[in-house]
């Protein structure tokens, strides 16, 4: 097995609020292999964003705290200086958001800011690098390129600004490519042919891609393993069948309508057609409870330890596979409650 893209170790974020200090990623630790795709999923409030952000140093200093590992190629990318940074997010790692204008310059047109992101990272003429633009746009969907790149960021949709952002971040082949709920504004036929584009490019240049989603028909599509978090933590991790067909976690079994007490209608076939709501609140991060983290809401709660011990991430199950499924909770045999 080649070395993995990113290893990310004990990450912890500690944010400095009104309300004193919250815990918003508490000790995350995964690998992305080269070519790999782990979706990330969990509720709103998870630390998701959050513990991404804080990978590429991203989180103002002065409101965050991160500590831990996370090596990009064996470099760590939360030790190392500003300037370096700068030069590993692009050809290192690229990151695509939810909202494209976070990402864009309002006053340079889409031409000059694809331009300087692919020349500031290689040694290309500016008519090369113009042209490899113009493709870009072509391969993310946008119609007639050639005119889009002498246009301004508010002349253009939010759907193609999107796609702009995309050809941005996929323009230098990076290593670690990660999108934030990227294609979720955009209708499915988008959606799928940029999911089409980064496989591509995770096929051609081993790009490792880390996905934020909510929407588990993505995550069945593209991803080969599945974090699903939970209260800042990694609450079960496997590849997608065993965490998809056989989660563990009574949280990741609630997301998935599999807890008969959480009342989730099955859709045609009994396929899970997206995550379910779970009954109650998460935690808020400057008061997470002793114990599972889940254990406020769970509807199992099926081990004296649940209230008092934090379960360790431990793996689960025999799938047989070579990807351990690991799931941080007591109660992972438990037979579900009929409710
Ligand atoms: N700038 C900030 N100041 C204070 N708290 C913050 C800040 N940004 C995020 N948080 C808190 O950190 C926690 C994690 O937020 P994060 O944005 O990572 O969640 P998420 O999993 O990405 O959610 P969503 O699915 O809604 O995008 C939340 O409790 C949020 O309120
Ligand atoms: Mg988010």
């Amino acid at each position: 097995m080649t070395a993995p893209v990113l290893e990310v170790e004990d990450l912890r974020v500690r944010l400095r609020t009104p309300r004193g200090p919250a815990d918003v990623v508490n000790g995350l630790s995964y690998t992305v292999g080269a070519g790999e795709t782990v979706a990330v999923v969990g509720e709103s409030g998870s630390g998701k964003s959050v513990s991404v952000l804080a990978l590429l140093g991203l989180l103002p200093a002065r409101v965050a705290t991160v500590t831990g590992r996370a090596l990009l190629q064996g470099e760590d990318l939360l030790t190392m200086p500003p300037e370096r940074l700068r030069q590993v997010r692009g050809p290192g790692a690229g990151m695509v958001f939810q909202d494209p204008m976070t990402s864009l310059n309002p006053v340079l047109t889409i031409g000059r800011q694809l331009v300087e992101g692919i020349r500031a990272h290689g040694d290309v003429s500016k008519q090369a690098a113009r042209s490899r633009a113009a493709d870009l746009l072509r391969e993310v969907g946008l119609p007639d390129p050639e005119r889009a790149l002498d246009r301004y960021p508010h002349e253009l949709s939010g759907g193609m600004r999107q796609r702009v952002v995309i050809a941005i971040a996929l323009s230098n082949s990076p290593s670690l490519l990660i999108a934030d709920e990227a294609t979720t504004a955009l209708d499915v036929t988008v959606q799928a042919q940029i999911i089409d584009l980064v496989e591509k490019l995770q096929a051609e240049h081993g790009t490792g891609v880390i996905w934020i989603t909510h929407d588990l028909g993505v995550v069945a599509g593209i991803a080969d393993r599945v974090l699903v978090m939970y209260g800042g933590r990694c609450v079960e991790d496997g590849t997608v069948d065993d965490v998809l067909e056989h989660p563990a976690h009574p949280y990741t079994r609630g997301l998935l309508g599999s807890l008969p007490d959480l009342a989730a209608p099955a859709g045609p076939d009994g396929e899970v057609p997206e995550l379910t709501a779970i009954p109650g609140l998460p935690p808020p991060p400057t008061d997470l409870p002793p114990g599972c983290v889940f254990w406020p809401r769970c509807p199992v709660r099926a081990d004296p330890r649940c209230e008092t011990e934090q379960p360790p991430l431990a793996v689960v199950g025999s799938s047989g596979g070579a990807l351990p499924h690991r799931a941080a909770t007591w109660c992972a045999e438990e037979e579900v409650p009929r409710g």
